[in-house]
C-alpha cells in the first residue's frame, strides 16, 4: 500500500490471528466444548487483568513468571495490576469470589483465554499466546488427576497432535516438599562447585530449578541428586499408586520422570506434562497438576483442586493442517448503474434481505465493473449472482450454469430459495 507514514508492526513476540488461523482455533474449541462439556466441564472467563498480588501469591514470588515474565502497571490508584500470565489461580480467585464452595462439588471449569507473558519470542514462545484450560476445584480423588489427564491426551487426539509424551511425577505435600528441599540444597551445597553460576544463585531460593539447567557439569550432579518421588509420604504415594492404576486402565503411556520440573509453585502431588516432537525446543505442548493448598493460599476454605492447560498456538504447530472448507457464498449482490442512486438502495435492500431469509449473501463494494464483479463472484465461489438493474427489475445469474433469469427485483429471493427457477 502507497503512503508516507512509517509503517506500525505488531509488538515483538504477539501475532495476529487471521481468518485461516481462526478456522483452525475454531475446530479446536469445538473438540474442547465437546470433550469437557460431555465430561461435566462448564465455561468460565475471568478478567484480563488481576491485582498482581493474586500471581505473588498464587504462582510464588520465586518463581520465572512473577520474578521477570508479568507485565505489571500501575491502574493510576496506586494498586498494582498484572495481564495474567496463567488461569489456575484467577480461575481459584474465582472460586472462592462466587462462594462456589456452596455448589455441588467438585466444581468443574474450562476456559480458552489469552495469556501475556514477557518472555523472549521464539517458534511457539510468544509474548501473547493462548490457552485451553480446566480446573476440578473439591476432589482430592486420585480420579479427578486421571480424568484431566485423559481429557487433555483426548484433545491432541482429536487434534491430530503427532509424537506426544506424557511425562508424570509426584511431588507430594508442602511439608516433604520442605524436608526434601533442605536435603537436596544441602546436596548442592556439597557440589556447589561443579554447578552453573546461575543455579549456585539459587541454591537457598529454589533448589529444585537445579533439574531444570541445560550445562553440562549441573546435569551431571543432578543424575545423582536425591529425588522427590523417593520421599513421598505413605498416602501421597498411594495417592500417585492409584492416578498411574488409573492411566494404566485408560491405556495413556507415560514415563515417570522424578526431574519433572514446573514453572509454578503451587503444586502439590501429580505433576504431569505432555510433550510434542513436532516441537521444537518448546516442546511443552501441555501440563498441569495438583495444588491442594493454593484455595486456601487466596484466601478460601482449604480445598483441594488439579487441573491442565494446553499452548494453542502450540497445538495447532503440533497438529497437521486440515482442509477447510470454503466459505459458502449463496449471492453476490452487484448493480448494472452505478450513478442510479435508488439502485444502490434496491441492491443494499436485497442483500439485506437475502440474509434474513436465510441466505449467505454479499453486496459489491469495490465499485467494479459488471465484468469483473463476475470474475469476483466466481472466485468466492458465489452461487448467484443478483445484477440490479433498476429499483424494480433484477437479472439473477445461476453461476454454475451461466443461465440468466430477469426477474423483479422482489421476486430474487423467492427463486434463489426455489433453487433459480421462476
Ligand atoms: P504452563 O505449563 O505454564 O501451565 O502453561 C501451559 C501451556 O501453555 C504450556 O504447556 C504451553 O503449551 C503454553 N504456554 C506457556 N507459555 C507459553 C508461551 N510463552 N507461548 C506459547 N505458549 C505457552 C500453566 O499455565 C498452568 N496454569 C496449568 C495448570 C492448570 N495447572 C493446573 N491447572
Amino acid at each position: 500500500m502507497e503512503g508516507g507514514a512509517a509503517m506500525i508492526q505488531a509488538p515483538k513476540g504477539t501475532h495476529d490471528v487471521l481468518p485461516h488461523d481462526v478456522e483452525r482455533r475454531r475446530v479446536l474449541a469445538a473438540h474442547a466444548e465437546r470433550l469437557l462439556g460431555s465430561a461435566g466441564y462448564q465455561r468460565i472467563e475471568t478478567p484480563v487483568f488481576e491485582a498482581t498480588e493474586l500471581f505473588a501469591r498464587g504462582v510464588g514470588e520465586a518463581t520465572d513468571i512473577v520474578q521477570k515474565e508479568m507485565y505489571s502497571f500501575d491502574d493510576g490508584a496506586g494498586r498494582s495490576l498484572t495481564l495474567r500470565p496463567e488461569g489456575t489461580a484467577p480461575v481459584c480467585r474465582a472460586y472462592i469470589e462466587h462462594g462456589m464452595h456452596k455448589r455441588p462439588q467438585p466444581v468443574k471449569l474450562w476456559y480458552l483465554s489469552c495469556f501475556f507473558r514477557a518472555e523472549n519470542p521464539q517458534k511457539g514462545r510468544q509474548r501473547q499466546f493462548w490457552q485451553v484450560g480446566a480446573e476440578t476445584i473439591g476432589s482430592d480423588a486420585p480420579e479427578a488427576d486421571a480424568e484431566l489427564i485423559v481429557l487433555l491426551a483426548e484433545l491432541l487426539e482429536a487434534m491430530g497432535v503427532k509424537g506426544t509424551r506424557l511425562r508424570l511425577a509426584s511431588l507430594g505435600t508442602p511439608e516433604t516438599r520442605v524436608e526434601y528441599r533442605e536435603e537436596l540444597a544441602a546436596y548442592l551445597r556439597a557440589h556447589e562447585s561443579e554447578l552453573a553460576p546461575e543455579v549456585r544463585g539459587r541454591i537457598e531460593l529454589n533448589p529444585m530449578r537445579a533439574f531444570d539447567a541445560s550445562d553440562r557439569g549441573t546435569q551431571h550432579v543432578m543424575a545423582s541428586a536425591p529425588k522427590l518421588l523417593d520421599r513421598l509420604a505413605p498416602e501421597d504415594a498411594e495417592h500417585f499408586a492409584q492416578v498411574r492404576a488409573l492411566l494404566d486402565v485408560a491405556g495413556i503411556p507415560y514415563e515417570l520422570d522424578p526431574m519433572l520440573v514446573r514453572g509454578l509453585d503451587y503444586y502439590t502431588r501429580t505433576l504431569f506434562e505432555f510433550t510434542s516432537d513436532a516441537l521444537g525446543a518448546q516442546s511443552g505442548v501441555g501440563g498441569g497438576g495438583r495444588y491442594d493448598r493454593l484455595i486456601e493460599q487466596l484466601g478460601g476454605q482449604p480445598t483441594p483442586g488439579v487441573g491442565f492447560a494446553a499452548g494453542i498456538e502450540r497445538i495447532l504447530l503440533a497438529a497437521p493442517e486440515q482442509p477447510t472448507a470454503p466459505d459458502v457464498v449463496d449471492l453476490l449482490v452487484t448493480l448494472a448503474d452505478r450513478d442510479a442512486q435508488p439502485v444502490h438502495l434496491a441492491a443494499f435492500e436485497l442483500a439485506r434481505e437475502a440474509r434474513r431469509a436465510g441466505l449467505a449473501a454479499q453486496l459489491e463494494l469495490t465499485g467494479r465493473s459488471l465484468k469483473s464483479a463476475l470474475k469476483h463472484a466466481d472466485r468466492i465461489g458465489a452461487r448467484y449472482v443478483a445484477i440490479v438493474n433498476d429499483a424494480e427489475q433484477t437479472s439473477l445469474r445461476d453461476m454454475d450454469s451461466g443461465e440468466q433469469l430477469e426477474l423483479a427485483t422482489g421476486a430474487t429471493i423467492p427463486a434463489i430459495l426455489r433453487g433459480g427457477r421462476l
